[in-house]
Parts: structure tokens; sequence; C-alpha cells
């Protein structure tokens, strides 16, 4: 059996979702596989080798497969993994891989699980390897779509060119996480507003995306990359790509926990020497895919 779930890009409000404010989220057209067949004992084979249940090598299916085992134990399973996205590049490669291998064995073992309890599970997965998270990229992995994160609203994007670009670094999300959560520790009434800002961003950018107003977007993606800077979770390799890309005059910022990653451009650019990638949105969320 295998499935699939897409990859995402966080267009304004990472970091601040993980304190209740609000963010637009959206699925891409990058996918991760998962195959699943019946075998004496746990094998997981992927890009990063060949392993049994290892919560080292394979943090998000182990615990995906543990998970899962508490609804329906299982012996023994073969699940093959390969994917379309970037490992630690922002793109929501962890919950990917953890929704698509939870979806590969729902049909594998006919336990029939809704979206919500396959978002639920992989929602549980992402806080036992991260011990920290707001579910954002969960969600998305398991309904695809764009949103506006906590309410669950659709959000419609009128036709709107973006290029991702990989930095080459890896971003670590529970890192990220937590430095953002000692600053605020240090300085919450101050990160507290930088949070109410990213917000405000937010919010205001349903209208602009929807109507595709350039200039209001472009001064919103300018302000959330000031606001992600301001809480640490920029580097010199983003803040490269940024300044590069102003220079052609395309605002830009971090999609996702930053401190490596990808960042997000508001144009069809091509920079030399870098991972781009022209994404689309809106992307089916986790499904069966037939052979
Ligand atoms: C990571 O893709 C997004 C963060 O806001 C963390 C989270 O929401 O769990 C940085």
């Amino acid at each position: 059996m295998i499935a699939s779930a897409p990859g995402k890009v966080i267009l304004f409000g990472e970091h601040a979702v993980v304190y209740g404010r609000h963010a637009i989220v959206s699925a891409i057209n990058l996918r991760c596989y998962a195959k699943a067949e019946k075998f004496s004992d746990v094998v997981i084979e992927s890009p990063l080798g060949k392993t049994s249940l290892d919560f080292d090598v394979h943090p998000y299916v182990s615990y995906a497969i543990k998970r899962f085992s508490e609804i329906k134990p299982i012996k023994g399973v073969y699940l093959k993994i390969w994917s379309d996205i970037p490992i630690a590049s922002g793109l929501g490669s962890s919950s990917a891989v953890t929704v698509a291998v939870l979806k590969s064995l729902d049909l594998l073992f006919e336990t029939n699980l809704s979206r919500e309890e396959i978002f639920e599970l992989a929602r549980r997965v992402e806080l036992d390897v991260q011990g920290i998270g707001s579910g954002t990229d969960p969600f998305i992995s398991t309904y695809g779509g764009t949103w506006l994160i906590p309410e669950r609203e659709k959000v419609s994007i009128g036709n709107l060119d973006l290029t991702v670009i990989y930095t080459g670094k890896a971003s670590i999300t529970s890192d990220m996480v937590r430095k953002v959560a000692s600053l605020r520790e240090k300085y919450k009434d101050v990160v507290e507003r930088v949070f109410d800002a990213i917000d405000a961003i937010s919010l205001k950018s349903v209208d602009a995306l929807r109507s595709c107003d350039l200039e209001t977007l472009s001064f919103l993606v300018r302000t959330n990359q000031l606001l992600l800077k301001a809480l640490g979770v920029s580097c010199r390799e983003i803040d490269e790509i940024v300044n590069k890309l102003e220079e052609l005059g395309i605002p830009a910022k971090i999609t996702g926990a930053g401190g490596g990653g990808s960042v997000l451009a508001l144009g069809n650019v091509n920079l030399e020497g870098y991972r781009c990638f022209n994404v689309s949105l809106n992307a089916e969320g986790v499904r069966e895919e037939k052979v």
C-alpha cells in the first residue's frame, strides 16, 4: 500500500503560531511517499538508511509506528520511504513523512482512520520527537489546501508566483522553537508584542492573498522577515539570500522554523548557486497512491 502527503510553506506567522497567533499555511506540490508491506519484523528503508525501529535515525517514522501500534498492535511491517521534499528544509518533510507513513499503515492494516484521527496521531508524533510545536505542519500534510490557523478557515489565493530558495543549511525546528521560547522567557513583554505584530501580518494577508495585492504583500513579507530576524531565527545564509533578492526588488522571508532551511520569495526567480523550487500551492492532502 502506498500513501503520500505534501510538504508545506508557511506564508506568514511561523513561530508566533506556537503562541496562539495566526498563520497562513499552504500545502505544496512536493510530496513524501511511504509504501507499507506486511513483514515478520519492522524494517524502515529511506534515504537516511535501512533500520529497524530506530528513534535516532528514523525518529518520525519510528514514533509513527509506535503510536499506530497503540491503536492496532502490529508484529512487523516493511516500510519504504522516498520524498521530493529536502530534509530539514523548512518545507515540512518531517510531518509529510509522518502522515504518509500513518496513512500507509492505515491502508495496510485496514484501520479506516479518519483524516482527523491521522492528524491527531501525527500531532502526537510531532510532540514525541520535538517536545514542542503548534501542530500546523501535521495539519497541513494531512488536510492539504491553504488555511488560516488556528481557526482552520480556508484561504483562497490568487495567481501568485512564489519561489522557494533552499539555503543548503539544515533547519532544526525543535532547536529554533526552543530558541524563541528562551527569548520569550527573558523578554516576555517585548517578544509577545513581536508575536502580536506577526499576528496582524497574517490576518492582513488574507485579503491581499485573495486579490494578489502585490504592494501590500511585499510590505507584509518584508516586515514579517524583519520580525523573524528580531526573534533570532534568521542566519547568515538566509540574510544573504534575502539581501540578494532585495537587490532584484524581490521581497522574501524565511518559511518554516529558520536557522537555515528555506526562503520564500514573492516572485519567479532563479538565484544562481541555489536550489530554487517554483512551488505551487494548495496541493492535495494525504492520499492513497494507486500503482
Ligand atoms: C515550523 O514549520 C513552524 C513553526 O512555527 C513551529 C510550529 O508551528 O510548530 C516554527
